[in-house]
Order: C-alpha cells, then sequence, then structure tokens
C-alpha cells in the first residue's frame, strides 16, 4: 500500500534509505490495520504511529545536519516543515478513540503518507 518508489529518490543514499524505512512502518501499520486476524490491533497501531513519529524525528536531525553541512539556503523553512510536522503527529488523540476507529486510523496514515510525498518530492529533492 505504502512504499517507497524511485520518483521520491532524493540520490543522497541516507536520506533515501532513511525516507525507505519511513514508508516502511507507515506500511506496517495498514497492514495492521486491515489484518483482522490481529487482536488488540488498535494499541498496537498507536504503538507503530508513535515508533513513525519518534523515527520522523531521528530523520528529520539527520536531514538538518545534512542541509547544515552543505549550507543548505533553505534550511530555515525547511526545518519549520518538520517541526509542524511532529507538531500535528502529536496532536493525535488516540485515547478517545472509539467508534470508526479503522477509519480514523485510515484517514491518519494517509494523512502521513501524503504529507511524506509531498514533503520528499517538493522539499526534499531540492536538497540534492
Ligand atoms: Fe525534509
Ligand atoms: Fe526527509
Amino acid at each position: 500500500m505504502y512504499e517507497m518508489k524511485d520518483e521520491y529518490r532524493t540520490g543522497i543514499d541516507m536520506i533515501d534509505k532513511e525516507h525507505e524505512k519511513l514508508f516502511e512502518i507507515t506500511n506496517r501499520a495498514y497492514e495492521t490495520l486491515v489484518d483482522d486476524f490481529i487482536p488488540d490491533k488498535y494499541d498496537y497501531i498507536v504503538d507503530i504511529i508513535t515508533e513513525l513519529k519518534e523515527y520522523s524525528i531521528t530523520h528529520f536531525q539527520h536531514e538538518e545536519e545534512y542541509m547544515a553541512s552543505l549550507n543548505y539556503k533553505k534550511l530555515f523553512s525547511h526545518k519549520a516543515m518538520h517541526a509542524e510536522f511532529i507538531e500535528k503527529v502529536e496532536e493525535y488523540d488516540f485515547v478517545n478513540l472509539d467508534e470508526n476507529q479503522k477509519d480514523v486510523i485510515f484517514g491518519i496514515l494517509e494523512f502521513l503518507n501524503d504529507w511524506l510525498v509531498h514533503h520528499i518530492i517538493e522539499n526534499d529533492k531540492l536538497i540534492s
């Protein structure tokens, strides 16, 4: 469902590998969501989304360090986009998830994937 595609590649190996992992984590959450044989899957999915948030923070740090090492001109605005993303992910309220859990989580995964794809194509690819 969610995966790294060639058109997302920046040509910077470290960044591409980390993006690949972000898509892998998003996809793992999706596979869990649609697997009716996994009991208590919502807690498990929340854990995966938390892992995605944490890995995003790590990835953003690496990317920002890389941009700084190049004296990349758009570092400041790029950093602001990363911070905004983390803020959005932190706002998710999983505690009050009751009805339509599946739809809500699917909506979250769609948002995360769309953000990643757009950010990579429109911003990360400019770094190289
Ligand atoms: Fe970025
Ligand atoms: Fe990135």
